[in-house]
């Protein structure tokens, strides 16, 4: 079979797709495991340099997800299996309505309409995030249940996109089903334009022994997990029992409720003596208002009743981060 990465040569679409080939198999639209003989990466950013593991399944396809005859060139046969992973992000979004609007809504429906004309019935797994949630209404722990008032463009194209994979698969176009993200941690490279790539960045600049002025106060709580236990929630959950999910497709993956302050503490004794880039705090005024609307608890029962993979611990995240990138 084939499987599709849209954004599949970001951060978590290359992790995603190094694990999926590592597996080798995924289940096909006909609800048998199948061999994976192609897969495609599929983005608009594509690196000069073939990206290190990736074998001769791989096809890199440079491309705009808002393009529908890339799209239509890209979900070219019925035997597929797909995960939709390009997005603008949430700083981005919030400067840019149009091209938000433009890449994770009329992106995302070409995308779904391609796939609904193959037949096939594929899996379809979406990427959500927690800023699909947000408003003055919103409780303190919000789960699966709760309503969603985003208060950015990002969340509110996140929030949509549920809705749409949600009806794509009560209409029996799809088998869908939405992973709603919490933070990743720890993004290896360059900070990217998402509002929270602080909690990323507040670890990876000071183990690279550069100061860092965190824009946030160090009592910010933000629900986060490490990038290995996230690349195995998409897989599990792709792979879930679709019965199992019943009319609501979208999940809450696990996620560890943490501080700042709580992960700069993990940061110290996982690092041991290694000299650390300074901490300062200095807020800084737009991010703070893109976060002001999140959740800080994110209840993720209904993830942990489907078996997918959760963290056990800050300092084993950190210690994943520095054995894969620092
Ligand atoms: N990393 C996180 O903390 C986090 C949290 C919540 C949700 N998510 C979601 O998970 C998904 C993957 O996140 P990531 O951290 O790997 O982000 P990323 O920015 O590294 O990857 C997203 C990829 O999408 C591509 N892309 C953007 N616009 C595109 C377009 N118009 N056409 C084709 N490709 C396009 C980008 O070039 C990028 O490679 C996204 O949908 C994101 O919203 C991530």
């Amino acid at each position: 079979m084939k499987v599709v990465i849209t954004g599949g040569t970001g951060f978590l679409g290359l992790r995603l797709a190094r694990q999926l080939l590592a597996h080798g198999t995924a289940t096909a639209p006909s609800g048998k495991k199948e061999a994976i003989d192609e897969m495609v990466l599929f983005d608009v950013v594509v690196p000069s340099a073939r990206p290190e593991g990736l074998d001769d399944r791989v096809k890199i396809v440079a491309g705009e997800i808002a393009d529908a005859k890339a799209i239509d060139a890209l979900i070219d046969t019925p035997n597929i299996g797909v995960y939709h992973l390009a997005s603008v992000v949430s700083g981005q979004g919030e400067q840019d309505f149009d091209l938000a609007l433009n890449v994770n809504l009329r992106g995302h429906l070409l995308l779904l309409e391609a796939v609904r004309r193959l037949g096939s019935r594929p899996r379809y797994l979406f990427s959500s995030s927690v800023a699909a949630y947000g408003g003055a209404a919103m409780p303190k722990v919000v789960s699966d249940q709760t309503k969603q008032t985003p208060q950015t463009t990002y969340g509110m194209t996140k929030a949509v996109g549920e809705l749409l994979v949600n009806d794509y698969t009560r209409k029996g176009f799809i088998d869908g089903r939405t992973a709603r993200l919490p933070a990743v941690i720890v993004r290896p490279g360059k900070p990217n334009k998402a509002a929270s790539s602080f909690i990323s960045a507040v670890v990876r600049e000071p183990l690279n022994g550069v100061d860092y002025a965190l824009p946030v106060p160090l009592e910010t709580r933000m629900p986060s997990a490490g990038y290995r236990t996230i690349v195995s929630d998409l897989e599990a959950l792709f792979e879930a029992d679709g019965a199992k999910l019943g009319d609501d497709r979208a999940v809450n993956l696990p996620n560890l409720p943490i501080t700042v302050a709580q992960l700069i503490e993990s940061l110290k004794n996982v690092a041991g003596a290694r000299k650390l880039g300074r901490i300062d705090v200095k807020p800084d005024a737009f991010v703070m208002s893109v976060i002001a609307g999140w959740p800080t608890t994110l209840d993720a029962s209904r993830a942990e009743v489907l078996g997918l993979p959760k963290d056990t611990s800050l300092e084993d995240i950190i210690k994943a981060y520095i054995e894969d990138y620092a």
